[in-house]
């Protein structure tokens, strides 16, 4: 009964006649569906009249059909249809790779299977001939088809249209491998991670070779290089900004140790000068009563000179030239417990121009001096 079915042919799931050429999905569709059904097969000879747009000779009121495309028929074991020139030129058009497509595949350019499905899309729309097994498996890259799966083919086939062996071997292949060609349908659109997965394209990131590693160790590095330096600013905000300044009380050693005159060696370090006199001993604190720059003392000159504005002091600290408005402050002093003069720069004592002087005040223990 098979045998019956497949030598009158069924029309399956196919549009009826008369429809235009099929392309691969629509006949990968066709087998899958007359597997499921237990329909006979196409054949190879039937494929290859469909995707010609060729009428099959089992359909109702079929015309008679080309030689060439009914190979599976008992018609293709006729004289007519042995004739191999005759048969020949469809089958091998169909099946054979196209310029275009050679063009491409001597390019090099390997395409995926959702790239393969897209071209097939594109052809049905713009009614152009789908691409045949061949075209497919020299886009994709794939070896062809192994010669002995087209034993699978049948004899007559074989015997009366021997210039189709090839793409009958070619879908015979590809039926054998589970109908490869129904994966074309309903494939991943183009762009898709799953059109990249099927086309073979990884999408699980860079390989994890020495290089991306370092790549790798540098940018976490950097990024914690950063977090770092914002972390040590964001702290350093809760350090106080803290000035720190020298003592402003302090001890300068023993009366006796000043002899007469005046005595630097604190001007660095304290901003003062000690001055002793036959009768007392003061410290005059080294600032220009003009605008604050320090004088120089002059032994030479004996007089304390500014180098600022040119004002100028005499031994005492008293002014006698330049802009200076009034005689040097003089700071407060005193003996400590243990002999030695403590002096107090935050207590200055002033002679203010017009005004009474503050320097000679008391016997010596208001601070502005001491008895020498
Ligand atoms: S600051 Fe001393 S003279 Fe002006």
């Amino acid at each position: 009964m098979a045998d019956e079915n497949k030598a009158a042919g069924v029309l399956g799931h196919l549009p009826p006649w008369p429809r235009a050429a099929l392309n691969n999905s629509v006949i990968g569709m066709e087998q899958a569906y007359r597997q499921r059904k237990g329909l006979p097969l196409l054949s190879d000879a039937d494929i290859e009249a469909l995707k010609a747009g060729v009428q099959m000779p089992w359909e109702t009121g079929a015309a008679a059909p080309a030689p060439e495309a009914a190979s599976a028929t008992p018609a293709a074991a006729t004289p007519a249809a042995a004739a191999p020139p005759a048969a020949a030129p469809v089958a091998t058009a169909s099946a054979a790779i196209s310029p275009e497509v050679a063009a491409i595949v001597a390019q090099g350019k390997k395409w995926s299977k959702s790239s393969v499905a897209a071209e097939q899309a594109r052809r049905g729309r713009k009614s152009l001939p789908a691409l045949n097994d061949a075209e497919i498996t020299a886009l994709l890259g794939e070896p062809a088809a192994p010669a002995p799966a087209a034993a699978a083919a049948p004899v007559a086939a074989t015997t009366a249209r021997p210039a189709a062996a090839a793409p009958a071997a070619s879908m015979a292949a590809s039926v054998a491998r589970g109908g490869e060609s129904t994966k074309y349908v309903g494939t991943p659109a183009v762009g898709t991670s799953k059109a990249a997965a099927a086309g073979g394209i990884s999408s699980t990131g860079p390989e994890d070779n020495a290089v991306n590693q370092a790549r790798r160790r540098l940018a976490w590095s950097c990024v914690a290089a950063f977090l770092m330096a914002w972390f040590l600013a964001f702290f350093r905000f809760f350090l106080p900004r803290t000035l720190f300044e020298p003592a402003t009380t302090f001890k300068i050693g023993y009366p006796s140790e000043f002899g007469l005159g005046v005595d630097t060696k604190f001007q660095q370090k304290f901003r003062i000068w000690v001055d002793r006199t036959p009768d007392r001993l003061f410290v005059i604190y080294a600032r220009c009563t003009h605008l604050g720059c320090t004088p120089d003392w002059k032994p030479s000159e004996n007089k304390f000179k500014c180098p600022c504005h040119g004002s100028g002091y005499d031994s005492e600290g008293i002014n006698f030239e330049g802009p200076a408005p009034r005689p040097m402050d003089r700071a407060h002093v005193e003996l400590a417990p243990d002999g030695q003069v403590v002096v107090d720069v935050s207590r200055l004592y002033q002679w203010p121009k017009g005004q009474p002087s503050q320097f000679n005040e008391g016997d010596g223990s208001s601070g502005a001096w001491l008895r020498g």
